[in-house]
């Protein structure tokens, strides 16, 4: 009576779960959280979210690293030589960390930091790049800061101050690699190290055939200094290029090397900062790809950047990745974006950036709604307050959102070399351009008052980004009538300040403080009668730039988001039935194929972030 005794097992387990989760429920707040409906609460506008690419094979694709990409220490020889080929104007060096010993194994690493100034290398430049400290100087901060305040995010989180005027040559830093799998993100790197090397209208011209944007990005080298490092993530892209027989196969129990992202610690460097450090999303799985680390600044490729920080004090930061097309303003762990005349600048730039380079097939905004969910303790997010770095971008330069799970190369690099050799050249435009925009001054605050829009970035239509909400829109539209001297000026600055001030905020639950949010929990400040009306009808009111909107690739807003159960009756009847279906699906399946079908959804681009 094999069916009967499986039937008395399944009917007891439902038992015992039912009777756990009356007492989980009656423990603590039950966790109820409709993302979508949330962020309609608050206002969130819907925004663009293009969806790119094509599921391809099995079989999976396999780089070519003969022909198309290169392995890392390839690339890092190439990349001294064109260092060494032009003494005068860049400089390279290697530093190394020993990151945090836990337990008895210490995780040490290192990257190499190459510097261009064109025209020569100043005195100021190469003392600052010289004098990057040892793991000493995080140790030391660490010893002066409460981690828990800037878990916190309270104002006892002081940034670091800057000793360096910052009307001076604009430094400016460029990531590359920061996860192991992102092939692309290193073959842009290399080839901005290359570009950069021999920049001049002969050089440029070829490549960009565009004599007013050659002018206007060689004006901006000589101002900029640039600070590249080629491949952050040295152990993790190690990995990534070991052999693996199971690499582009599908149906395996355990990630093939092709799939790393996390070291062996199931840390990743984009969660292992201070700012919400440590902070678990309501979500998240114990073994899933972005684990914290021991503790933040616990890693050394955290460790190594820190240390660059804190001597190089840059202006801005690029941390370039791919998992799918985007361009990202802070914060991670917040899905409204920071309401400020230098992120709105900024995303309108971004989105003039998009048109140009990539076609608009990029989703642009706050990284915390873009990607789909919230991160804490991220890379930008930390720069930006850590260091005050006013501009913090992350960029996500490629993706195949339909790629299958197994498909780690193809999921997250170009396949074909003629598509990887345009991404590269578009990219690489993209940075130059970036370079222009920091250099005239259309960042407010960079070379320009803090809190005004130029007539440049006034123009930009308001874009459709990820994030934002009416008071975002006020706020560029008060900005932009400043700029052009419409209304009066001290009226106009009171209407963008009011703007700005009441920013809807939303409580985000975390895995330790499970908020069952409602209206009046979710909305910090008070909420003026437009921001309720939802997103679909203030979306009306953008204006919005359409040739965002490309194909059928209408915007999913907040939707991507994981819906959690709504009551208890859902949850156990939910609870009995997984239980059931389990019994049914050992018996029929797993008897007789041994294997696991199903996988969970990979996390695209942090790998994200
Ligand atoms: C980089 O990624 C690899 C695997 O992809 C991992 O071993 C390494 O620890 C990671 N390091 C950081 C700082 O992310
Ligand atoms: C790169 O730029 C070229 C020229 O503007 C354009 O035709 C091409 O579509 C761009 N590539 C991508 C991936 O958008
Ligand atoms: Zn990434």
């Amino acid at each position: 009576m094999r069916s009967n005794s499986t039937t008395t097992k399944a009917f007891l387990s439902a038992l015992a779960l039912l009777a756990l989760a009356v007492w989980q429920v009656e423990g603590r707040t039950s966790v109820r959280f409709n993302a979508a409906l949330e962020f309609e609460k608050v206002g969130i506008l819907e925004c663009s979210k293009p969806t790119i690419g094509k599921r391809v094979g099995p079989p999976y694709p396999l780089p070519d690293w003969e022909n198309m990409y290169s392995k890392l220490d390839v690339q890092t020889r190439r990349i001294y030589e064109v260092v060494g080929q032009n003494p005068k104007e860049m400089h390279i060096q290697n530093l190394y960390s020993e990151g945090l010993r836990v337990g008895d194994s210490t995780h040490n690493t290192d990257i190499d930091l190459v510097v261009y100034e064109r025209g020569g290398l100043s005195a100021d430049t190469l003392q600052a790049v010289n004098s990057i400290g040892s793991d000493q100087v995080v140790e030391e901060w660490l010893r002066e800061n409460n981690l828990e305040d800037w878990r916190e995010n309270n104002e006892r989180a002081r940034p670091i101050p800057r000793k360096r005027p910052t009307d001076g040559k604009l430094r400016v830093v460029f990531i590359f690699g920061e996860h192991g799998r992102e092939l692309i993100s290193t073959e842009i790197g290399e080839y901005f190290v290359k570009l950069l090397s021999e920049a001049s209208v002969e050089t440029l011209m070829p490549i960009f055939e565009d004599r007013t944007f050659v002018d206007d990005v060689l004006a901006a080298l000589d101002e900029v200094v640039i600070h590249i490092v080629p491949c952050e993530n040295k152990s993790g892209r190690r990995i990534v290029e070991t052999p693996d027989e199971n690499n582009g196969q599908g149906g395996l129990d355990k990630d093939p090397n092709l799939c790393q992202r996390v070291n062996k610690r199931i840390a990743d460097p984009n969660r292992n900062w201070p700012l919400r450090g440590g902070t678990k999303p309501w979500n998240y799985k114990s073994d899933s790809e972005d684990g914290p680390g021991h503790s933040p600044l616990s890693e050394p490729e955290t460790k190594l950047l820190f240390r660059v920080y804190k001597s190089v004090e840059p202006i801005a930061l690029v941390n370039v990745h791919s998992g799918m097309h985007g361009m990202f303003m802070p914060p991670d762990y917040d899905p409204i974006m920071h309401n400020s005349a230098d992120i709105l600048a900024q995303v309108k730039l971004q989105s003039k950036i998009n048109d140009r380079w990539m076609g608009g097939k990029c989703t642009v905004g706050a990284g915390g709604h873009a990607v789909g969910y919230v991160a804490y303790g991220t890379h930008n997010d930390f720069v930006r307050k850590g260091f005050g770095v006013p501009s913090t971008e992350t960029w996500e330069v490629y993706g195949n959102q339909e790629a299958a799970y197994y498909d780690c190369f193809g999921m997250f690099n170009p396949i074909e070399k003629s598509v990887l050799q345009d991404y590269v050249r578009n990219w690489t435009g993209a940075a130059l351009e970036h370079i222009t925009h920091l250099h005239k001054g259309l960042i407010p605050g960079i070379r320009s008052p803090p809190n005004e829009f130029s007539k440049e970035v006034a123009e930009i239509p308001n874009p459709r980004v990820c994030g934002i909400t009416q008071a975002h829109v006020d706020a560029m539209n008060g900005l932009g009538d400043i700029a052009f001297g419409r209304g009066d000026r001290a009226e106009r600055f009171a209407f963008v300040e009011e703007a700005m001030r009441r920013t809807p905020t939303i409580v985000m639950p975390t895995l330790n403080s499970p908020v069952s949010t409602t209206p009046s929990a979710a909305i910090g400040t008070a909420t003026p009668p437009a921001l309720q009306t939802g997103g679909k009808d203030t979306a009306g009111q953008l204006g919005v730039n359409d040739r965002l909107f490309i194909g059928t690739t209408k915007a999913k807003g907040p939707s991507t988001y994981s819906l959690m159960m709504g009551s208890y009756t859902i949850m156990i009847f939910g609870l009995l039935f997984v239980t059931l279906s389990f019994y049914t699906y050992r018996r029929v399946s797993l008897g007789r194929t041994g294997r696991r079908g199903w996988r969970p959804r990979r996390y695209r681009v942090w790998d994200v972030v």
